[in-house]
């Protein structure tokens, strides 16, 4: 079979992640990169690691003409630009087999419902990356667990956290370039997955009907003076005048469409967690039986004390978004796989092989920036959201959420 070419859009924090899972995916290659900022180093990575011939190209056009799926990598404002840049090539002849997103697929319904109908446009496959759905520990607690949900019942309450000190680049920080806050960034991977672990085994991941939504965001640190200071000099971003959420939490509940059972999805993100580093924890509760993930949990510590602390240059080696280079870390060996990204992307190349979509598609990611609106919506009425309501469903087409618009001292202060 001949080997299926990647090509990537952006060559930032995700792009190099995937290229590292990449390394463990099977007949795929990476064999070009367009980017404004890291190409040529993605590139040589590329190569090092035997990842294919891959090459730097100076238009998203090129790049398309030159392999079988490109995938979006690009910043969350620049999405609509660069997928409209892809339709054209695919119009002018590029032979491409799918189009890779990454979550958010958009910062606004609208958003993501225009980057949908490009894609329907341009009659090519979608994959939406939410790496999440596809970990082994989820994909292990589920099919572990398919005879006891068939004997008991299925699970009725999922719980899914995603947590972390704080992005890495500025435009994340900005809500009027992000889309919102920590709700935005990762509240979408949090709902997700969440949602995938209470639908019942065998089914659509849309299977589960979404009923309502309330939630709460909040400014808990980088609000206080010292830390927004901090964040003003390191960032740029003045959470004085356009401040975005720390912290979110909530719930959405789904009814089963056969059975009319509500089951419920708790979702807590925040960019606030000072522990060692990046941290998801989701666990599942059912009548009599449940299962229970934390990706802090490691099989291996290191140990580093005050005197050889000087010795460690980079202690984001140990742990994505790691806080500490002392003590007793944890220290996750394959993150890439563990995340669940190597996953997603067999997935994908898999279904754009056989022409049809990923197991998620940008159908799928509408919904999710859907839900993630909702909440928005629910934060600021401090109310529970009906989304079975004609006129919610309505008034979410057109949503641009306070802290999205720049207004967030209105809904945080
Ligand atoms: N699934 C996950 O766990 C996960 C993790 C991090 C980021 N993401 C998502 O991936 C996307 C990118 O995030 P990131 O952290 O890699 O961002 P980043 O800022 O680290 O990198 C962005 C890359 O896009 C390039 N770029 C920006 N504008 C461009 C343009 N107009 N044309 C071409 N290239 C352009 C930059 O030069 C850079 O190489 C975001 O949507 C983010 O939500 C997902």
């Amino acid at each position: 079979m001949d080997r299926f070419r990647l090509g990537f859009i952006g060559a930032g924090f995700i792009a190099k992640f995937q290229a590292v899972a990449l390394k463990m995916v099977r007949g795929a290659d990476l064999v070009g990169v367009h980017a404004l900022k890291g190409a040529e180093e993605l590139a040589a990575f590329a190569q090092d690691s035997g990842l294919g011939e891959c090459r730097v190209y100076p238009s998203v056009a090129e790049l398309c003409n030159h392999c079988d799926a490109v995938a979006v990598f690009v910043p969350n404002f620049v999405r609509v630009d660069i997928v409209g840049q892809i339709v054209d090539a695919v119009k002018a002849g590029a032979p491409l087999k799918g189009i890779i997103c990454e979550k958010p697929l958009g910062r606004t319904v609208a958003e993501a419902r225009q980057l949908c109908a490009l894609a329907k446009d341009a009659a090519v496959p979608t994959a939406y990356f939410e790496n999440q759905i596809h970990m082994k520990a989820i994909r292990a607690a589920l099919a572990q667990l398919a005879p006891t949900q068939q004997a008991m019942g299925p699970l009725t309450l999922a719980r899914s956290a995603e947590e972390h000190g704080g992005p890495h680049e500025p435009w994340f920080w900005d809500p009027t370039r992000q889309g919102g806050g920590v709700l935005s960034d990762m509240g979408c991977h949090s709902i997700g997955s969440a949602w995938f672990c209470l639908t019942p085994a065998g089914k659509d991941p849309r299977f589960l009907e979404p009923v309502s939504v309330n939630c709460e965001t909040a400014l808990l640190k980088w609000g206080q003076p010292q830390y927004r200071q901090e964040l003003l000099d390191r960032m740029g971003v003045d959470y004085a005048k356009v401040p975005a959420e720390d912290f979110t939490t909530g719930v959405v509940t789904f009814g089963n469409p056969e059975t009319g059972q509500l089951v419920k999805a708790q979702f807590t993100n925040s960019w606030m967690y000072d522990k060692q580093g990046l941290r998801l924890y989701m666990d599942g509760l059912g009548p009599g039986y449940a299962f229970e993930i934390n990706t802090l949990r490691s099989p291996l510590e290191v140990f580093i004390g005050d005197a050889a602390a000087e010795a460690v240059a980079d202690a984001e080696t140990a742990l994505e978004k790691s806080t500490a280079s002392r003590g007793l870390l944890a220290v996750e060996p394959n993150e890439a796989d563990l995340y669940g990204y190597v996953d997603e992307i067999e997935d994908a190349v898999a279904a754009f092989r056989a022409g049809k979509d990923a197991f998620l598609n940008w159908e799928y990611g509408l919904e999710i920036t859907r839900l993630v609106q909702a909440a928005y919506l629910a934060g600021e009425r401090r109310a529970t959201v009906d989304l079975t309501d004609a006129a919610v469903q309505k008034e979410l087409d057109s949503y641009v959420s306070l802290i999205a618009q720049g207004k967030g001292a209105d809904v945080l202060f």
